[in-house]
């Protein structure tokens, strides 16, 4: 984004009342009629900024349409999206972010989407991604103490951080291995782990977040109406998608930096305790199908289950028929 118009939401942001025009000014190296003429754009993207001669400015409201100045508003994370691009359409966020990282984008680069064209999910699946009513984006991580063999684990961080973030809502989510987030037993979120390595080195991960939140239920795409759902179904208020990616991204940050810090030991408790169906019977499909005991999570992010006669397996890529 434009950097000065971020250096005077950021400078707005973190002030209590208003800011002279004058301040601005200096703050920002910028003349008094630049200052007006930044605000004069913000106003026509959205914000609602209430400007009182002898006072100042200060936000009142941000927009409740994305843009790059309104997702990064109030972002309070270290480096997670302080480098963020918006595209009003692409095809998939996840193909822009591996070209960005490619070309060395730096770790926590994030692209947001309006819409996606191609959304891709797992197993190539087609990933319904309308615009304006989710939220579509991929990080660029860079973990340089990760090997490849435990890249998966990350998929699992991030669910924990999606999940803990949803508590503040009146939802009761659960994860669903390896990457969905489910409310009331329908998908509200995915998540899509891609990595480019060499033999023993992690290049880059592309972590792709999408998560259902203003749709109706006719929104919907027809072949995942009877299995999905949205913030806005689940609780009957619809969400301002800049405040939703701020806080999503601050969990996620939070969570990735235990991660890198402490290991996967301490998330794969808390994602054992919001585990779907967790202590349940399920059927899982390998050459047949068998029924297993959900018991936990193996540290290389396997599920754990026990089947009929007492005995434990780990599962890396079943289909679980849950
Ligand atoms: C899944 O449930 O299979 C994963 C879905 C991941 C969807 C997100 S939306 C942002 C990013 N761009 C994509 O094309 N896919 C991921």
């Amino acid at each position: 984004m434009e950097s000065t118009r971020k250096q005077l939401i950021d400078f707005l942001s973190n002030h209590q009342g208003y800011v002279s025009g004058q301040e601005l000014s200096e703050q920002l190296n910028i003349s008094r009629s630049a200052v007006w003429k930044h605000m004069n754009h913000l106003k026509k993207e959205g914000y609602q900024i209430e400007g009182i001669t002898n006072k100042g400015y200060r936000i009142i409201e941000i927009p409740n349409q994305m843009n790059e100045s309104s997702l990064q508003w109030n972002l309070q994370t270290k480096w997670l999206g302080q480098s963020l691009i918006y595209k009003e359409s692409v095809r998939s966020t996840q193909l822009v972010a591996h070209d960005l990282a490619r070309k060395d984008a730096k770790q926590g680069s994030v692209i947001v989407a309006g819409e996606q064209t191609s959304g891709r999910g797992r197993m190539r699946r087609h990933w319904d991604s309308k615009a304006g009513l989710g939220l579509w984006f991929s990080s660029i991580l860079r973990p340089d103490n990760i090997e490849p063999k435990d890249a998966s684990q990350l998929t699992l961080v991030a669910a924990v951080a999606i999940a803990q973030y949803l508590e503040k809502f009146p939802v009761d989510v659960k994860i669903k291995w390896p990457n969905d987030l489910f409310l009331n037993g329908k998908k509200l979120a995915g998540i899509l782990t891609e990595m480019q390595a060499e033999q023993d080195a992690i290049q880059y991960i592309v972590l792709g977040i999408g998560m259902n939140i203003n749709h109706t239920q006719d929104d919907l795409h027809e072949t995942v109406k009877e299995k999905a759902t949205s913030l806005l179904i689940e609780t009957g208020e619809s969400f301002n998608l800049n405040e939703v990616l701020n806080g999503l991204l601050m969990n996620i940050e939070r969570k990735y930096e235990l991660f890198i810090e402490e290991g996967f030991h301490e998330i794969k408790h808390e994602w054992e305790q919001l585990a779907y169906k967790m202590g349940e019977w399920i059927i899982v499909k390998t050459h047949k199908e068998w029924q297993a005991q959900l018991i936990g999570i193996h540290e290389d992010g396997a599920l754990k289950v026990r089947d009929t006669d007492g005995q434990q397996h780990e599962l890396y890529s079943a289909e679980i028929l849950w």
